[in-house]
C-alpha cells in the first residue's frame, strides 16, 4: 500500500529579527549572516507563542485548506525539541486548541504522541505514521504529523545567529497526492553524543556549534551509505557498475532536502556528501583540475572529530578545498539543479528545528514550481539529522497529480504581514520580559492567554483563538 505526504502547512510567527539589526546589537559583520550562513531575517515567537500553538496553528490550516472534518484525521504526532513538559505531550495541547474550533471531544478517537530526537524526531514520526498506513491500520483515515520548534539559543552565543520559529504541518495518506515515500529504503544512523543538547530545566541548549556541524555531515553520510544499500538491494536503483562507470547515487536523486539549521548548511552537505560519493568515481578527476586543488588528508591519523577540528592547518586546507569545490562547473549544477530553490525559505525565516528539513521541501516544491520545472516522477531525497545524535535518510516520489495542490502554495502570503522587531524588543522578547498580554501583535489565531504559577496548577497553560 502507498503511504506519502498529500499536502502541507506552514505556520510561521509574523515577527522577524533581521540580520543587519542583529548584526548591529552584536557588533558582527552581517555579511557573515547573510552570505557566510545564509541568514537574512529569523522569525521570532511572540510573548503569547508557544510551540504548541504554532503547531495547532498549523494543523488547523491544513484541515482548513483540505477541508478536513477531525473524523478524517486518524492520528496527530507532534515532533519538538522544544518542549515545556515532561510529562504531559504536545499533541493533548494541539487536540485542545484544535477542539476549540472543532468542538469537544472532536478529537477524541485520534492517537498520538509527541516525539523527540532533536531536529530528526520529525522524520522518526512520518516514518512510524507512513508504516501505520501501510500496515492497513488507517482504515482510509490520514495521519497529521506536525513538526513545530522555537530555536532559540543563549544570548551572545554562536547560536544566536541561527534562530527562527515555525510549525509545518503534514498529512500523510494512502493516496498522497504530493510525495510517495519509497519503500524498504529509509536507513538510520545513531551515536550517542553531546554535540547539542538541553538538560532539564534549561531553556536553551548546550552547543558545541563546530563539533556538531561536522558531527551532523558524518552521520547524514552514515545513513546515506545505509540508504544506498538499501536502495540497490530492493532494486530502487541500479547504479552502473561497468568498466570506467561513472554513476553515483546523487545522479538518481533529482532533488535533496537537507536538514537545515542555517542556509547554508544545505549547501555545505551536498559538499560532503559529494566528496564522499564522487571520489571514487572517473568524475573526481577532472573535479580536481578545475579545484586546482588536490583534497588535503588530515594530520592527524586517528581522524576522530576532535582531532580533524584540533588540526588548524588540515581545516585551513579542508576550507579551501570546499570553497574550490563547490566554485567547479560539475558541483554548480548540481547544487542549481537539486538544491538551491530549497533553502530559500530558510534564509527568509531561519532554523525551525525540527520544522527545517520539511520546510526546504516546501520551499523547494513551490520555488520549483515557479520556475517552470515539471516536478511530477521526480525522486526527492532526505537528509535529516538530530543532535544527540542520529541521522535519517529517506526518499519518495512526485505525484502526477502534484501541481494542483502547489499552485496554492505561496509561502509569503501564508506567512502574511510581516513586523521588524527593533532590538530593544527583541531583547525583551528573548528575556522573557514580556507576557503574554504585553505580546507585540493583536492575537490572531491560536495564542497562549498564560500559564498557571499557582502550587497546586503550576504550568497549566490556557489558550485562545483569537479569530
Ligand atoms: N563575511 C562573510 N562570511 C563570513 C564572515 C564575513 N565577515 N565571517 C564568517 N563568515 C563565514 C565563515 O567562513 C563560515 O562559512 P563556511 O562555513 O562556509 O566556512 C560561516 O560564515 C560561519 O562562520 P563560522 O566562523 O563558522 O561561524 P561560528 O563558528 O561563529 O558559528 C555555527 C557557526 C553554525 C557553529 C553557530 O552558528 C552555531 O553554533 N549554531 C548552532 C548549532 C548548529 O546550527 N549546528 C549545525 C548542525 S545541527
Amino acid at each position: 500500500m502507498a503511504a506519502g505526504i498529500d499536502d502541507i502547512a506552514v505556520y510561521v510567527p509574523r515577527l522577524y529579527l533581521d540580520a543587519d539589526d542583529f548584526a548591529r546589537l552584536r557588533g558582527v559583520d552581517a555579511t557573515k549572516l547573510r552570505r557566510g550562513l545564509g541568514v537574512h531575517q529569523m522569525a521570532i515567537a511572540d510573548s503569547n507563542q508557544d510551540p504548541a500553538c504554532l503547531a495547532a496553528n498549523a494543523c488547523l490550516r491544513i484541515m482548513r485548506k483540505n477541508g478536513l472534518e477531525p473524523s478524517d484525521v486518524g492520528r496527530l504526532y507532534v515532533a519538538t525539541e522544544s518542549s515545556f513538559d515532561e510529562s504531559k505531550a504536545m499533541n493533548a495541547y494541539v487536540v485542545g486548541m484544535l477542539e476549540q474550533a472543532y468542538g469537544s471531544g472532536a478529537f477524541e478517537h485520534c492517537g498520538g504522541v509527541e516525539t523527540k530526537f532533536a531536529c530528526v524526531s520529525g522524520s522518526y514520526a512520518l516514518y512510524d505514521n507512513a508504516n501505520w498506513i501501510r500496515a492497513g491500520e488507517a482504515e482510509g483515515q490520514g495521519a497529521l504529523v506536525v513538526v513545530s520548534d522555537i530555536a532559540k539559543y543563549d544570548m551572545g552565543s554562536s547560536g544566536e545567529m541561527t534562530q527562527g520559529a515555525g510549525a509545518v504541518a503534514m498529512l500523510l495518506n494512502d493516496r498522497p497526492r504530493l510525495l510517495a515515500f519509497d519503500p524498504r529504503v529509509a536507513a538510520t544512523s545513531i551515536r550517542d553524543e553531546y554535540d547539542f543538547y538541553r538538560p532539564f530545566g534549561k531553556e536553551t541548549p548546550i552547543v558545541h556549534g563546530q563539533y556538531s556541524n561536522l558531527l551532523y555531515l558524518i552521520q547524514v553520510r552514515k545513513a546515506l551509505e545505509a540508504y544506498k544499500k538499501k536502495a540497490l538491494a530492493s532494486g530502487l536503483i541500479r547504479l552502473d557498475a561497468g568498466p570506467g562507470a561513472d554513476d553515483s547515487i546523487l545522479d538518481h536523486i533529482d532533488h535533496l532536502n537537507m536538514h537545515l539549521p542555517y542556509s547554508n548548511m544545505g549547501r555545505k552537505a551536498l559538499a560532503y556528501l559529494v566528496r564522499h560519493e564522487w571520489r571514487g568515481l572517473p568524475r573526481w578527476k577532472k573535479v580536481i583540475e578545475e579545484a586546482g586543488m588536490d583534497e588535503p588528508e588530515p594530520n592527524d591519523p586517528r581522524g576522530t572529530i576532535e582531532s580533524v577540528l584540533a588540526d588548524g592547518d588540515f581545516m585551513r586546507k579542508d576550507h579551501e578545498f570546499q570553497r574550490r569545490l563547490t566554485a567547479t562547473s560539475r558541483f554548480r549544477e548540481v547544487y542549481e539543479s537539486k538544491l538551491a530553490s530549497s533553502l530559500i525559505a530558510s534564509s527568509m525565516v531561519g532554523n525551525l528545528y525540527t520544522a527545517s528539513l520539511y520546510l526546504g521541501f516546501r520551499s523547494t516544491l513551490e520555488f520549483e514550481h515557479a520556475k517552470g520545472a515539471d516536478l511530477a516522477g521526480r525522486r526527492f531525497g532526505f537528509g535529516s539529522y538530530g543532535s544527540g545524535s542520529s541521522a535519517m535518510v529517506f526518499s519518495g516520489v512526485i505525484q502526477e497529480e502534484y501541481a494542483e495542490t502547489v499552485n496554492r502554495m505561496k509561502l509569503e502570503e501564508e506567512i502574511g504581514p510581516r513586523t521588524r522587531l527593533s532590538v530593544e524588543q527583541y531583547v525583551q522578547i528573548h528575556e522573557n520580559r514580556l507576557s503574554p498580554e504585553q505580546a507585540v501583535l493583536p492575537p490572531k489565531e491560536f495564542v497562549l492567554v498564560g500559564v498557571d504559577s499557582s502550587p497546586e496548577s503550576r504550568g497549566e497553560r490556557r489558550y485562545s483563538y483569537g479569530g
